[in-house]
């Protein structure tokens, strides 16, 4: 792993355009990891990202469906592992292959870690205060180092 740039949010629309900046770099194969606490705004960030992926619906929170769809400029998979308990189950859901014609962003991959791909982006999400959230990118494997990179120029300019 390189170096892991943190980037604060002061409310949940500094979040969602957050996510908005870093699902225009992202292309099919990319690999989106999402930890931290209930509610602490991964899915909010999953609706930027949808918008910078050129999707124009709303995301909802994947709770109860695992596993959401969203078709923009490259597709988006959505899933949230919450609720799994059975590791067989997350297997079935066969998110590597998902991942090679679209986005994957995965809610919750601690449930399934061992079916995950290894290269991937890891956002650690920390609750600072009631509308400030801590966002830790850490990226594992050259291609997510890079969308890392490119992140903090669109961030810093
Ligand atoms: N800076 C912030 N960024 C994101 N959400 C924030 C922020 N400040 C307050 N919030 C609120 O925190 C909540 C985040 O909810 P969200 O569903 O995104 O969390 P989550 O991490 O997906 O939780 P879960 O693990 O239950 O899926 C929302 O109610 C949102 O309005
Ligand atoms: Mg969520």
């Amino acid at each position: 792993m390189t170096s892991a740039p943190e980037f604060n949010s002061d409310s949940p629309d500094e979040t969602r355009v957050l996510g908005e900046r870093l699902g225009t770099l992202l292309q099919p194969g990319d690999v989106l990891l999402l930890s931290g606490e209930l509610g602490a705004g991964k899915t909010t960030f999953v609706q930027g990202l949808a918008r910078g992926l050129g999707f124009q619906g709303s995301v909802s929170s994947k709770s109860f469906v695992l596993l959401g769809e969203y078709a923009g400029r490259t597709k988006l998979y959505h899933a949230d592992l919450y609720r799994l308990e059975d590791p067989q189950e997350v297997q079935e859901l066969a998110l590597d292959e998902l991942s090679v014609d679209g986005v994957l962003v995965v809610e919750w991959p601690e449930r399934g870690e061992w079916v995950l791909p290894p290269e991937h982006l890891r956002i650690l999400f920390r609750g600072i205060s009631e509308e400030r959230r801590a966002l830790r990118f850490e990226a594992c494997g050259p291609r997510a180092a890079e969308i890392v990179q490119r992140l903090a120029v669109l961030v810093s300019s």
